[in-house]
């Protein structure tokens, strides 16, 4: 059973309506066309709306839950999308056949090892058309925050999966050294007529700062061409939310 798997409802019921991060995405695609590789695609929460507009999309994720929810997803509004189960350090996709590439929303960070890292940049190399373009989208770690993580459980937020109500409780403990936050994410599903049930994960997220971000693209042959801030585009500075890098692939 992979990670996501027992939360998968609950974590597609959470994010289906976050899209702050859906505009940027249909620029990108409106900017290389199609088609479209969403790696690490979840239950399709970019992939699904992307589909939508018209665009070739596939999907690769480990988790066959999250995969199944994004299937139905797509049944339901009669999309034809491609959905592949997979590691994406590993898994084998079409070679040079996608216009736009990217790994939303932290999901980069599941990477825990240097050598996970270079070999799933090297699945989205091998993916990418020669002028494609690779987007990863990561969260900009700020030291002080990180600095203060302590492991305390604290109330993340709330909502509704299929009429129940649930609280969703998160913890994280860090380490500079290692540039890892060990997370607890923790849902109470509360019912009306059943006892409250408990679903927690826990996994780690691996830290990239900015150059370090910059030499592992270099190292699996890309070369990075912009890092943005924030979905509207905005310069990276220390405080900037995201660490947004755009990259196209080197060949020969
Ligand atoms: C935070 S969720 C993001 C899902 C989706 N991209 C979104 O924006 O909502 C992270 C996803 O990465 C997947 N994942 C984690 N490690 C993976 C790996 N090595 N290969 C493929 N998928 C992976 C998980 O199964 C999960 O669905």
């Amino acid at each position: 059973m992979s990670l996501y798997d027992p939360i998968a409802r609950l974590y597609d019921a959470e994010t289906r309506n976050y899209l702050d991060d859906l505009g940027f995405y249909l620029e990108m695609a409106r900017r290389t066309g199609g088609p479209i590789l969403d790696a690490m695609c979840g239950s399709g929460r970019l992939l699904i709306p992307l589909a939508e507009q018209g665009y070739a999309v596939t999907g690769c994720d480990l988790s066959p839950a999250m995969l199944a929810l994004a299937q139905a997803r797509a049944a339901a509004a009669g999309l034809a999308v491609t959905l592949v189960a997979g590691d994406l350090c590993r898994v084998s996709l079409p070679e040079q056949q996608f216009s736009l590439a990217f790994v939303a929303i932290n999901s980069f960070m599941h990477l825990e090892r240097t050598r996970d890292q270079l070999a799933a940049l090297a699945t989205l190399h091998r993916a990418l058309q020669a002028d494609g373009v690779l987007i990863l989208d990561l969260l900009n770690p700020d030291p002080i925050t990180i600095g203060q993580d302590d492991n305390r459980l604290l109330v993340d937020k709330t909502f509704t999966l299929d009429g129940q109500q649930v609280l969703k409780l998160v913890a994280s403990s860090s380490d500079s050294a290692s540039q890892i936050s060990q997370m607890t994410y923790i849902y109470d599903v509360h019912s009306e007529h059943t006892p409250p049930r408990r679903f927690m994960i826990q996994f780690a997220l691996r830290w990239v700062h900015r150059y370090e971000l910059e030499h592992l693209l270099h190292r699996a042959g890309f070369a990075l061409r912009a890092v943005y801030g924030s979905y509207d585009l905005d310069e990276y500075t220390s405080t900037s939310e995201r660490l947004i890098a755009l990259a196209v692939p080197q060949r020969g």
